[in-house]
């Protein structure tokens, strides 16, 4: 591994290329995979002008009577960092595949920069799931969706601050005709607040400033600590998640593992009628899993996700 997706997120040493109808950090549909991926094919599309995926279909997938169910990828990096096509995201995406014989999109929305706002990556996480869903009739741009889609086994997946752009979604309070998302998986996702939750939550001035720092550099410090979008917690909406079922991943050394703890409470004590599982790595930090893609934990989320996304 060249470097470590650390998560401390001041990191500006991203820089942003604009190419062609895609703008993206550094890698991009140039930066094809690091690695060999033999049983998974991929393709690098533009879904409307600025915002790219790329888009993996097992090489098993070949009758063509069998429809799979299709995973909607947001990477993390504070908003601000990082690309659906760097290498730990993009091995990370090919195991999933591989290992769940599903179809992932990996979106490569805008990030928030001096040129674009925080609702940017926001708004671009929506434009791919309205993307997806013009296929619904079998009359989108993308054969392999049209084809191969089953579009009422659709799934969210981010982790980090990827996590909280799936969230946002808001599903089942906007819905997309033909789609049926059911799913939604969350990976350490940033949930913070203005003040420590729990009795585990940092209180130290620097790790809440870490968490702070995180939204407001992003361009957030004006919505405030508490917007849902980073605080799901005071979300008046929290039980109108539309999916039948969430699943959260958190971390034992993670300063943002209780947030998402509380928030499967939240979810399970306010009356959301669907199914909520937590799954919690002791002794891990914040997106172990891209850092160490081949320890037995980061198997073992994998695993976990195929069988959520095949259950779907
Ligand atoms: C996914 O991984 C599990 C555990 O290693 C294995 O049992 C299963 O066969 C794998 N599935 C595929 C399709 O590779
Ligand atoms: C994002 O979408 C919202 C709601 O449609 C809109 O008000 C806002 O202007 C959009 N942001 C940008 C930067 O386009």
């Amino acid at each position: 591994m060249a470097f470590k997706l650390v998560p401390c997120l001041f990191l500006f040493f991203l820089f942003t290329i604009a190419s062609g109808d895609c703008e993206t950090a550094k890698g991009g549909p140039d930066y094809p995979p690091q690695n060999p991926k033999p049983d998974v094919n991929y393709k690098d599309i533009t879904m409307v002008k600025g915002v790219c995926a790329r888009l993996y279909i097992p090489k098993t997938a070949t009758n063509p009577n069998q429809k799979l169910p299709l995973v909607v990828y947001y990477h993390g990096g504070a908003f601000v960092s990082f690309s659906a096509f760097l290498q730990p995201h993009d091995d990370f995406v090919y195991s999933l595949v591989k290992n769940s014989s599903t179809i992932a999109l990996s979106v490569e929305y805008r990030l928030a920069t001096s040129n674009h706002p925080l609702s940017v990556p926001f708004n671009d996480s929506w434009a791919a799931l309205k993307w997806v869903a013009s296929h619904s009739s079998g009359q989108g741009p993308e054969e392999w969706i049209n084809k191969k889609v089953d579009f009422s086994r659709i799934v969210l997946l981010g982790d980090s601050a990827g996590a909280n752009l799936a969230l946002a979604m808001k599903v089942g309070s906007k819905k997309l005709k033909g789609l049926n998302i059911n799913g939604i998986v969350l990976i350490h996702p940033y949930f913070w607040g203005s003040k420590p939750i729990g009795s585990l939550e940092p209180r130290e001035a620097d790790k809440r400033a870490q968490g702070d720092g995180v939204w407001n550099n992003a361009g957030g410090a004006s919505l405030g600590l508490d917007n849902p979008l980073v605080n799901p917690l005071v979300d008046p909406k929290l039980a109108n998640l539309g999916c039948s079922k969430v699943l959260v991943f958190i971390a034992g050394e993670d300063i943002y593992r209780d947030r998402g703890f509380y928030y499967c409470e939240a979810l399970r004590t306010n009356g959301w009628k669907g199914k909520v599982e937590l799954v919690e790595t002791p002794g891990e930090k914040h997106v172990f899993h891209l850092n160490e893609p081949n320890s037995k934990n980061t198997q073992d989320m994998l695993h976990r996700i195929s069988s959520f996304l095949n259950n779907a």
